[in-house]
């Protein structure tokens, strides 16, 4: 049954809306919203005015004029695999969600200066594919690549297994194309390395999660493909062996290793449960899934040295290299699937912290007996990025759990290792409050003059990373 979602004050709005976006741009039906007005992890539903689904930025530029005149609020969306509800409208059936998702095209590759210049809403698994048919990496890539846009990953600041090589997508970004808050489209699509020509204002739109302009294209930097690669999963008794063996890689193949990624018993187990996975060297304990690629000949042979002296050292207790491309990627499927699979497990907390690296033993012991004596009953699905200080400590909760609580203890210990609350996942409204728990009110008080100046109106994604009502209240 289609049923009118939106207030009637906007049907003037939505009427013009779809008189310049016609009947492909603009969503009313309330089925048809119902894919876009929910997360990824099914924690933040909402109900928009309508979507709007523009196929160019001249089109972008006028959905945000039309809707600032309206004083309608605007929520971008990519492809909706953001895990802190950045994405998705509140209940009100007054935001207009502006989804990006129309506008695919790769408007170019440059092989030898190594860039792609992608719109918005390229896949990025599209956008990657184009890259190796050129003969090249874009290098940013983690278990949504199927799903998530260019936007979005930009909006989002993404990380992903690559960082430790390549860094975040903040490196990645040489030239942005953004619709401000009051419709101007700014170019800034170069394909420069090196511009210091001014304030490098790109760097306000990446990260920032569609609070302070829209995204609707940019120049990414590719980087050479290297030609071998050798993958490994090893089993280690502890995160203090796993550390160990960071060191031991960093010092035999340190400009080879591409991904370091620790993964929990748990993880492992939820993934045979919920996906039929198996790993290889067992599921007790932890493990390490280490990358390594260059296109000097000897990598295999390099990484078979670092094994060998992790189980000779008693740093790991089982290892596999992989024989094959094919083998390669069934050991990634036992990483890739923890989150889905832990999201079939049931309700968790999630907590994406980051800790220097040298303190993740000690952080994960510590956080595990805080949890243990504040929150009994609870399981911990702890994985992640290790090389880069990057944890998931996810807390598998029942009904009798608070997540605040959960909340509390953890970040409580990530702020005595001097971490984040949010490594790369972003603030979104899941961590809203969070953050302003956890960075000084003089870095909150510029966050709002930025956006005070940026969008003095607030209509840009309210509510997400800053509460609404410190949004434009500068100062
Ligand atoms: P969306 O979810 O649609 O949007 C995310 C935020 O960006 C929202 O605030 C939205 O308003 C804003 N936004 C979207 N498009 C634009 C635009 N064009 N202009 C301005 N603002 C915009 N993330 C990591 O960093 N590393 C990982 O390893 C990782 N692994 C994941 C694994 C799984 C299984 C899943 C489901 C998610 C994972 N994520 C990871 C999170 C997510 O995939 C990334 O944050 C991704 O970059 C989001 O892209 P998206 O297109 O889906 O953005
Ligand atoms: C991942 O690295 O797989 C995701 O960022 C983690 C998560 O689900 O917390
Ligand atoms: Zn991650």
């Amino acid at each position: 049954m289609t049923l009118p979602a939106h207030q009637p004050q906007y049907d003037d709005l939505i009427r013009r809306l779809g008189a310049r976006l016609g009947p492909a741009g603009l969503l009313t039906d309330e089925a048809d919203m119902a894919p876009f007005a929910i997360d990824w992890r099914r924690l933040f539903p909402g109900r928009p005015a309508c979507v709007v689904r523009p196929s160019s930025t001249a089109e972008v530029a006028e959905v945000v004029r039309l809707c600032a005149e309206a004083g309608a609020t605007l929520v971008p969306q990519g492809g909706n695999t953001g895990l802190a509800g950045g994405a998705v409208p509140d209940g009100s059936a007054t935001q207009v969600v502006l989804s990006l998702a129309r506008m695919t095209t790769i408007r170019g590759i440059d092989p030898v200066g190594l860039t792609l210049t992608a719109e918005a809403g390229c896949v990025l698994k599209v956008a990657q594919d184009a890259a190796e048919a050129a003969g090249r990496l874009l290098p940013v890539s983690f278990a949504a690549e199927g799903s998530a846009l260019v936007g979005g990953v930009i909006a989002t600041n993404a990380g992903g297994i690559n960082v430790v090589r390549y860094g975040m997508t903040r490196g990645l970004v040489l030239g942005l194309e953004v619709v401000l808050a009051d419709g101007t489209v700014v170019d800034g699509l170069r394909a420069l390395r090196k511009d210091n020509a001014g304030y490098d204002w790109k760097q306000l739109f990446i990260g920032t999660e569609g609070t302070l302009g829209i995204v609707t294209a940019a120049v990414l930097r590719l980087v050479p493909r290297p030609r071998h690669g050798a993958t490994a999963l090893l089993a280690v008794p502890d995160p203090a062996a796993a550390l160990r063996l960071f060191t031991l890689a960093q010092e035999e193949i340190g400009d080879s290793i591409q991904a370091f990624e620790l993964i929990s018993g748990t993880s492992l187990g939820l993934v045979e449960r919920h996906a039929g996975l198996k790993s290889p060297v067992g599921q007790a304990g932890w493990s390490v899934l280490i990358e390594a690629a260059s296109s000097l000949s000897g990598l295999r042979e390099a990484m078979e040295g670092v094994l060998g002296t992790a189980l000779e050292r008693e740093d790991a207790t089982d290892g596999v290299l992989a024989e094959s491309g094919r083998q390669a990627a069934e050991l990634w499927a036992l990483r890739e699937h923890v989150t889905e699979c832990e999201a079939r497990e049931g309700k968790s907390v999630k907590h994406d912290v980051s800790v220097p690296i040298t303190a993740i033993p000690a952080f994960l012991d510590e956080a595990g007996r805080v949890l243990a004596a504040g929150a009994p009953g609870t399981r911990v699905n702890a994985f992640g990025h290790m090389g880069d200080g990057n944890i998931h400590y996810n807390v598998l909760i029942g009904p009798e759990h608070s997540s605040e609580a959960i909340n509390a203890l953890v970040h409580g210990v990530v702020d005595r290792y001097s971490g984040s609350i949010s490594a790369e996942h972003g603030i979104g409204q899941y961590r809203v409050a969070e953050l302003a728990r956890h960075r000084h009110p003089d870095e909150m008080a510029l966050a709002r003059r930025i956006k005070a100046a940026l969008d003095p109106e607030g209509i840009l994604n309210p509510g997400k990373v800053l509460a609404r009502d410190e949004e434009t209240r500068a100062g």
